[in-house]
């Protein structure tokens, strides 16, 4: 082992470093010279062959050449960073004076939009628009209904039962007995909202979904006022003639009660997913009030009566936009909902 030997090293190795193109290739040089397994450590090794003195004076400068060669290696790693940084800074900028992106204007839900419609129908007519709870009494949805505990109307709606007694009402009727109460006869009212049932989930079934009802109470009301403000909501929602049938319903808080269907709009009455293929949809559920919830509204059915009906407002949206899947009503996806109505302000 000669000094020149060494001294060659250095001086090839630091070329090296010169020339490399990129920190890989300064990697590359540093393993193979400064490496655990590099040409210095190799002649570390060699040296405990050395008499003493030599193997003092061989230590000294390879000491010194890894010395020089570590900091050629830094120096040159410190050029490539801020050739790196330069670049960077050069292709990667922020214009802070670019105006930021309008708020994107929402629009209205389609149950929305035809419940507002409805609204304006009646409060045209003289009613007045209530709201009730979510969250019902057992009493408010089924008792004060005339559908009592173990009757087995109670099995025509499947329900969400919650801890403590109460429910998710299932159906917007429990307001019928909430205005009573508060309106006091004579009353008209309506009360749109969301509702909630045990159901298997289909295009025109959901576990939750929106009814619209509507109560009138007055002297001698006849199946004929209740017949005229049903035709009037029909025109009022289609525009035009829509072919209706009225058949017997029953439901336990009316007396007589009916179902009234209306053409399926979507299929014309051919048959679909949406109708079940009948070409008939049960839309508007109706009837006069029962005397025994007059009574417990807290008013006499000896002096008044009433009509009341329950519009299923989510199937309405779906014949008045033609949405062959209710789930898409629910789904909260935007593309879908922002086709209808923007919102006005
Ligand atoms: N509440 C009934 C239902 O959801 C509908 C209805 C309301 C029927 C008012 C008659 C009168 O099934």
């Amino acid at each position: 082992m000669t000094d020149q030997v060494l001294e060659a090293l250095q001086t090839s190795a630091l070329a090296r470093i010169q020339a490399s193109a990129s920190l890989a290739d300064l990697e590359a040089v540093r393993v193979e010279v400064l490496g655990r397994k590099g040409t210095l450590a190799g002649i570390s090794k060699e040296m405990g062959k050395l008499a003493p003195e030599e193997k003092a004076r061989i230590g000294k400068l390879l000491n010194t050449a890894k010395q020089s060669l570590e900091q050629a290696l830094e120096r040159r790693t410190a050029q490539f960073e801020d050739a790196a940084l330069d670049s960077r800074l050069a292709s990667e900028w922020l214009d802070l004076t670019v105006p930021a992106p309008g708020i994107r204007p929402g629009s209205l839900h389609p149950v929305t939009l035809v419940q507002k419609e409805i609204e304006d129908l009646f409060v045209s007519m003289g009613f007045a628009v209530l709201s009730g709870p979510e969250v019902e009494t057992e009493y408010n949805n089924f008792d004060a209904l005339n559908i009592p505990q173990d009757h087995p109307a109670r099995d025509m709606q499947d329900t969400f039962w919650l801890e403590g007694g109460n429910l998710l009402r299932t159906h917007t009727s429990p307001v019928q007995v909430r205005g009573m109460h508060r309106l006091g006869p004579p009353l008209r009212m309506i009360a749109p909202g969301r509702v909630f049932r045990n159901e298997e989930v289909d295009p025109s079934h959901e576990h939750t979904f929106y009814q619209l009802e509507g109560m009138m109470v007055d002297r001698e009301v006849s199946v004929a006022h209740l017949i005229y403000f049903m035709k009037t909501l029909l025109k009022g929602i289609f525009k035009r003639d829509v072919a209706v049938r009225l058949r017997p319903g029953y439901f336990p808080f009316v007396e007589p009660g009916f179902e009234l269907d209306i053409h399926c709009l979507l299929c014309d009455g051919a048959g679909c997913p949406v109708c079940k293929q009948s070409g008939w949809l049960e839309l508007l559920p109706c009837g006069l009030v029962h005397p025994s919830v007059l009574r417990m509204g807290g008013i006499d059915p000896e002096e008044w009566n009433g009509f009341a009906f329950g519009l299923g407002l989510t199937r309405l949206a779906m014949m008045r936009y033609a949405i062959d899947d209710i789930r898409l009503l629910q789904g909260g996806d935007l593309r879908f909902l922002s086709q209808f109505g923007k919102a006005s302000n």
